[in-house]
């Protein structure tokens, strides 16, 4: 290997061939009979192979409790590759051969002797494959395994030379602190630290690992990359699936294990770590350890000031429930008390980051699937536009686009062309798949093959997941200890109002990022090209509001137009009664804009609504541009208010 190709191990897989493969080895699987395997490790064995990636000088021998032949194991291969395999078309040749490699053998976790057993059949497949000794372990197990695992290991003697012996396990890694500290420590009874690999999905992400070649290839936003110039730093992980089934395990966990422990700290540590001396393993892992370090461990009554948590309720449809709260789905407490969604405020107290308030927020069940970071610049001063056109500036950004949608984002202000001095915020994207070929990768083919490496960068350090616990620990606790009101948000919405609260009390509003996709679900602009889409999105703010709450009111003046994302509002008349009902997905209060008149008729919450508020400025100015806009508007307008509106004269005034 070349001492580049050791380094970060997810360069050398972008590598044209011919580049550097991984190392010789046996990779024994624990828990080879489970959905890890069948869903992601094979499938990411046979990418590397597709890819030449993977040493000739390899073998899998699989074991699990399961009574099953190498044959059987082979034939269940066959079957599941078929299915989990994620090239566009499947390469047999390759797939065959990376079969006829596969072994088992069966046995229980406990037993010394399945551990001689082991260790004779690893040696067979060495020699037969002339692997040079190594042995690559992946706990794809229950964590009650790990300790356990590592000790028979130990004892069986496969620490022994010749050749490296490398484990990698699988998350959770702990349940709390506690938990934590003590696996640590049983698998360091008989394991050095690089030994040891621990597992975390999202280091595995292309745009996760990019954070930092972003910030550290590109000279210009590094200077800028402080409490001088960055006003908030906000993370979401929203999530539109429930918990699928996996009641019983995510009712011991929650949300802020299951999600924000592990792979949100992760994100955080990647994009606020200082510069680290080298790309080497443990320039990073130091640099990522030390930021979580800094991050502040709260007391019970910052518990309270700087997070919220919530739970899932049913969905209803004309109040019948459609969909189960978490409270009934399958291997659910009825009385649960786990957090489907959390946000929190970090207060990270070094020098780079004092008094930036970073947010993160994750949840099951939201109105989209999205993963994204936003940083927020500090706004230019407003006052040299005085006397100008110009109404408000609003703040750089800088998005990064984790999933499923992949790429980087700079929001800025530019002067709308024409004679006089007017600002629109517009974007530069660059998409990975503009400027990149797809990429086919499970997420596990990075870290199978960096361990083989002796490459730890993408892998979890001990003392980072125990940082990580620390600044974790007091929420579990604080939450335990009080009563939380669950449910407190309904499916397809954007989680608890709470959490928009939060980040209101220091004077922000959460970004939420719209797609085109999603933009498109809304009537008003589902056949939007895209200038048209791009200008909405740019434009849009997000406003929650509670049952019960006016959000148009008869007589006022209207300068805004909303778009319901989530619940349902009721249109009153003059004597409060309710004329009708608007869904998920109408916008409504553009009327009153377009003719300049007061509003017509109020406009109440009858559940918790989830809304984007489109400005006059860029209504009018978008309705400008578009007239694909003004005939839809025009046509609501007839549909809903009975008014004919012509839409040529209407042009013709904006
Ligand atoms: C897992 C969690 O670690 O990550 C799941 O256990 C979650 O609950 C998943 O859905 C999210 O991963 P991704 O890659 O889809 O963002």
């Amino acid at each position: 290997m070349s001492s580049n190709s050791q380094v970060v191990g997810s360069y050398s897989m972008q590598q044209p061939s011919g580049s550097a493969i991984s190392n010789p080895c046996v990779m024994v699987i624990f828990g080879a009979s489970g959905d890890l395997t069948k869903r992601l490790l094979v499938p990411a064995l046979y990418n590397l192979a597709c890819d030449g990636l993977l040493n000739p000088h390899f073998a899998v021998l699989g074991t699990a409790m399961d009574d099953l032949t190498t044959e059987q194991f082979r034939a269940r291969m066959n079957q599941d590759i078929l299915q989990f395999h994620t090239r566009p078309a499947f390469e047999k040749v390759a797939w065959d051969d990376l079969v006829s490699r596969f072994h088992y053998l069966p046995g229980g976790f406990a037993e010394l002797k399945v551990f001689e057993a082991l260790k004779a059949k690893v040696a067979e497949l060495n020699s037969q494959y002339q692997c040079q000794g190594n042995v690559l372990f992946y706990f794809a197990t229950a964590p009650r395994f790990f300790g356990l695992l590592c000790d028979n290991l130990f004892k069986a003697g496969f620490r022994e030379p010749p050749g490296w012996k490398r484990i990698i396990v699988e998350k959770p890694f702990g349940t709390d602190l506690k938990s934590a500290l003590k696996l640590n420590e049983e698998i360091l009874a008989h394991w050095t630290e690089d030994q040891i690999y621990r597992v975390d999905h999202y280091l595995g992400k292309e745009t996760v690992q990019n954070l930092l070649t972003f910030r550290f290839s590109n000279g210009m936003f590094e200077p800028l990359w402080n409490k001088n110039y960055i006003d908030n730093i906000q993370f979401n992980v929203s999530e539109a699936v429930d918990v699928e089934g996996r009641g019983g395990y995510y009712d011991q966990s929650g949300v802020l294990r299951d999600m924000m422990q592990n792979h949100m700290f992760q994100m955080l540590a990647y994009l606020c770590m200082e510069v680290p001396g080298s790309f080497a393993s443990d320039a990073i892992r130091n640099e990522k350890a030390k930021l979580l370090q800094a991050a502040r461990v709260y007391s019970p009554a910052e518990v309270a000031r700087y997070t919220v948590r919530g739970q899932y309720g049913p969905l209803y449809e004309a109040g019948k429930v459609v969909k189960p709260g978490y409270r009934q789905e399958r291997n659910v407490d009825p009385e649960s008390k786990t957090e489907t969604y959390a946000a929190m405020r970090v207060h990270v107290d070094n020098w780079r980051w004092e008094g930036v308030p970073i947010y993160l927020r994750s949840g099951k069940a939201l109105w989209k699937r999205g993963t994204e970071i936003v940083v927020e610049f500090k706004k230019s001063p407003e006052a040299l536009f005085r006397n100008t056109h110009v109404e408000k500036i609003g703040a750089n950004r800088l998005i990064f686009h984790i999933q499923p949608y992949q790429g980087i984002e700079i929001q800025f202000q530019a002067k709308i062309p024409g004679p006089l001095l007017y600002i629109q915020p517009v974007h530069m994207r660059f998409g990975y798949g503009d400027a990149f070929k797809a990429s086919r990768y499970t997420g596990y083919e990075v870290m199978i093959y960096s361990c083989s490496l002796g490459d730890g960068t993408l892998f979890s350090r001990g003392d980072l997941v125990e940082a990580a616990w620390r600044v974790a620990q007091p929420l579990l606790d604080y939450w335990k200890a009080t009563p939380a009101e669950f449910p407190n948000y309904e499916r397809n919405g954007w989680g608890p109002q709470a959490a928009g609260e939060l980040i209101k009390r220091d004077g922000r509003t959460w970004h939420e990022v719209v797609t085109e996709g999603l933009l498109r679900e809304v009537d008003l602009f589902k056949d939007g090209d895209v200038l048209y889409l791009s200008q909405v999105i740019m434009a849009l703010r997000p406003k929650q509001a509670a049952q019960g709450d006016m959000i148009i009111k008869k007589g006022d003046v209207g300068n805004e137009m909303y778009l319901l994302v989530r619940g349902e509002v009721e249109v009153l008349d003059d004597a409060g009664n309710v004329t009708g009902t608007l869904k998920e997905g109408a916008a409504f209060g553009e009327i009153a804009i377009l003719l300049s008149k007061p509003r017509q008729v109020s406009v109440r919450c009858k559940t918790a609504c989830d809304l984007f508020v489109l400005d006059k400025t860029p209504f009018l100015r978008i309705l400008h541009d578009h007239q694909q806009f003004v005939e839809s508007v025009c046509q609501i307008a007839k549909e809903r208010y009975n008014l004919t509106l012509d839409p040529k004269a209407l042009l013709a005034q904006l």
